[in-house]
């Protein structure tokens, strides 16, 4: 059978750059696509389709682009133009990147509602919801803060209390106020759509899907099955636990609006997976392939690559969706869990994350990460951790002790020996090593199609082990000074390269540009599986060999960790000048007493038009209200690197007025004498908005 994939990774918001986060799961998906675009089926290469694009539709990239003085198409636009160079640098082989707010998306979304509706599925329901009178729209749960009405612990988000834990809704805050205003949010009725999906033919067919076989294997990795299960059956085993999904949102929104329903729009997690489709009929569009046929072929299967945040999304709303609009239902979703860093859970801010343009800009090898990662996957939905010893120690040992070391080792000998030729008749006398490394092609196929990474990886270094002690037993070097051994040197180089050929096939889903260079240097077109058993000619000429990968330094990690105000440090000797500024004038207690510094948490951080210098910074000193404060310190951080964080402002400084708007109060942060950069404060865990410094 001809087998033909169609594989997406989930769609990032376009309100930020990508995370470590996301080129993890690209780096998962891409090593699969590779393995699958290296096989063929009777006789043809397999036929693979692998799409991406921008999730850019949403309350927050409405308000986001808003604060930012854009449109939400120019703010998801500028987003998008800096996709292509983390996606190239990591060689992330995606066939198309596009847009949810695409002209495909809207069509496809519309239908499938269009179908759903046809079926009986979509249900109108009158809702209160709190209503923002200031800005004049619905608000998110997200936007509404006020006291816990257990623990009465102030500035707590409308579904759960940081402090006592309590869940509830946003309609029992205590003193509610809004976000994005300060107003006091009024309730206000709304006409809302939902998808039945607590209608009992779909809560069948979701049991179905994700508690069922394929091949007779469970369709879903066991934990996403657990999950599936619990929320299908409740926690009481009940026999219908789903509610029906509220899929509108009323304007302003920035969405897709649904058909003869002015005024209102499809909520962002309805069109965001039809994105997967649109991308794909995008790219088949310009490269002039049927969609509906594909679609419609019992022998295509389709894949997502999600993180275990998402799974709700992907195995309960999104094949519902698709089954009872009569369109093609995924094969699969293959879950992973999150990257930690040291141990920590992944975060955006300085220090903890890594951030993947810097990875790239400070020289790092995107190979060195697509093998460390891979060594780490698993078909299993478990957090990987990221630390930077690991990362030397493996690359470094792996990578170049192990295989590298193989070519460099046996190529200088058939240069300069035998004029940049392969031995003649060495495939008529035995070599155990070679046939051991043949053997094993089917083990690992079938590790990279099971998404066994990190096996397949055990496995290939296990075999690059064989083909060193094959060297160490034969030791070239040794031969090289004996004339009458030159034919042994030959013969054993020659299987040192197509021992190295081999393992460049094993590896090349993960090493693509290694891969690469290695084909040029052995002169050989691309490689495909099956050439395992097509080894290299008798007599084939090679090009010279030229070193295929750097060590990794420990310098470039802590070039990687550094703030990116520290980076690349000028060497200097600062040792023998004092290097601080001179101190202020001595004042008293009660002078000191007279600047009231209090912690507040940047609820959200932007960039400011006109104004290279400075950043936006909202902040709540747990006054009840919140604050605009702008600071110059653009050039130190990345809003993105705030939003979230603790800080220290002056909080009784006179209000000053900017060009901008209005600054109430600043921000502390450490400079020094020379250029070394701006360190704003951040206190230690515990501390809460509104605590006073003493
Ligand atoms: O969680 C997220 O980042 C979403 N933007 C993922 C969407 S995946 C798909 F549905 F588009
Ligand atoms: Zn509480």
């Amino acid at each position: 059978m001809s087998r033909k994939l169609f594989v997406t990774t989930a769609l990032p918001y376009a309100n930020a750059p990508f995370h470590i986060g996301h080129i993890m799961e690209y780096i998962q998906a891409d090593i699969w696509v590779r393995f699958q675009r290296m096989q063929e089926d009777e006789g043809k290469p397999r036929e693979v389709h692998f799409v991406g694009a921008d999730d850019v539709h949403g309350a927050p990239i409405m308000i986001a682009a808003e604060k930012a003085g854009k449109t939400p198409r120019e703010f998801v636009a500028e987003i998008a133009a800096g996709r292509a160079a983390p996606l190239n640098g990591f060689l992330i082989s995606f066939d198309n990147w596009h847009s949810t707010d695409g002209p495909e998306n809207h069509e496809l979304s519309c239908e499938i509602y269009r179908r759903l509706k046809a079926k009986g599925l979509i249900a109108t329901r009158t809702i209160e919801q709190f209503f923002d009178p200031v800005k004049q729209m619905f608000l998110p749960d997200r936007y509404i803060k006020g006291e816990c009405p257990k623990c009465g612990a102030k500035d707590q988000y409308g579904d759960t209390c940081e402090v006592c834990s309590s869940v509830y809704t946003p309609t029992e805050l205590k003193n509610p106020y809004s976000v994005l205003t300060g107003a006091t949010p009024v309730m206000k009725q709304s006409e809302h759509f939902f998808f039945k999906l607590s209608d009992p033919q779909c809560t069948a067919f979701l049991k179905e899907w994700t508690l069922g076989q394929v091949d007779g294997h469970p369709r879903l990795q066991t934990e996403v099955a657990n999950k599936a299960r619990e929320w299908l059956e409740g926690k009481d085993g009940d026999d219908n636990a789903l509610t029906d999904w509220d899929i509108s949102r009323d304007a302003p929104y920035f969405g897709i609006e649904i058909p003869d329903a002015p005024g209102k729009y499809f909520y962002v997690w309805l069109d965001a997976p039809v994105g997967y489709l649109a991308s794909l009929k995008n790219y088949f569009s310009k490269k002039g392939i049927d969609y509906d046929a594909f679609m419609a072929d019992p022998d295509t299967e389709q894949y997502h690559f999600i993180g275990k945040d998402i799974i709700y999304f992907h195995t309960l709303f999104w094949p519902a969706m698709l089954h009872f609009a009569d369109m093609r239902v995924p094969n699969n979703v293959f879950v992973h869990g999150f990257i930690t860093v040291g141990g920590e859970k992944m975060s955006k801010s300085r220090g903890t994350g890594i951030s993947p343009l810097r990875y790239l800009d400070i020289g790092m090898n995107p190979e060195w990460l697509r093998y460390y990662l891979a060594a780490k996957l698993s078909d299993r939905v478990e957090d990987i951790d990221f630390t930077g010893d690991d990362f030397i120690a493996r690359v470094n040992s792996d990578l170049i002790g192990k295989y590298v070391n193989i070519a460099s080792r046996a190529a200088g000998f058939i240069t300069k020996r035998f004029g940049g030729k392969l031995a003649h008749g060495w495939t008529s006398t035995p070599a155990p090593v070679l046939d051991t490394l043949r053997t094993a092609s089917a083990e690992i196929a079938d590790l990279y199609e099971k998404r066994e990474y990190g096996r397949a990886l055990r496995q290939i270094m296990h075999l690059a082990d064989e083909v060193n002690a094959y060297v160490d037993e034969h030791k070239p070097w040794v031969l090289a000074k004996d004339p009458e051994k030159s034919e042994e040197l030959h013969q054993v180089c020659t299987r040192l390269l197509e021992a190295f050929r081999i393992l460049t096939i094993y590896l090349k889903p993960v090493l693509p540009a290694i891969a690469q260079k290695v084909e040029a240097f052995l002169d050989i077109a691309p490689l495909q599986w099956t050439d395992v058993s097509h080894p290299l000619a008798d007599g084939h000429a090679i090009r010279p060999y030229e070193h295929l990968m750097q060590r990794v330094e420990q310098k470039m990690l802590d070039a990687l960790f550094d703030a990116p105000a520290q980076a690349a440090p000028a060497e200097k000797d600062t040792a023998s000048t004092p290097a601080i500024e001179p101190l202020a004038e001595q004042i008293t207690i009660d002078d000191f007493a007279k600047v009231d510094m209090r912690i507040a948490k940047i609820v959200d951080c932007s960039l400011v038009e006109g104004a290279d210098r400075l950043l936006r910074l909202t902040v709540d000193a747990g006054e009840g209200r919140l604050r605009n404060i702008f600071a110059g310190i653009r050039s130190a951080y990345r809003p993105e690197d705030l939003t979230g964080k603790l800080t220290v402002i002056v909080a009784n400084l006179a209000p000053r007025k900017m060009k901008f708007g209005i600054s109430e109060g600043m921000v502390m942060a450490a400079s020094g004498k020379d250029d070394a950069g701006i360190y704003i404060l951040q206190p230690w865990p515990g501390a809460k908005p509104g605590m006073r410094l003493r």
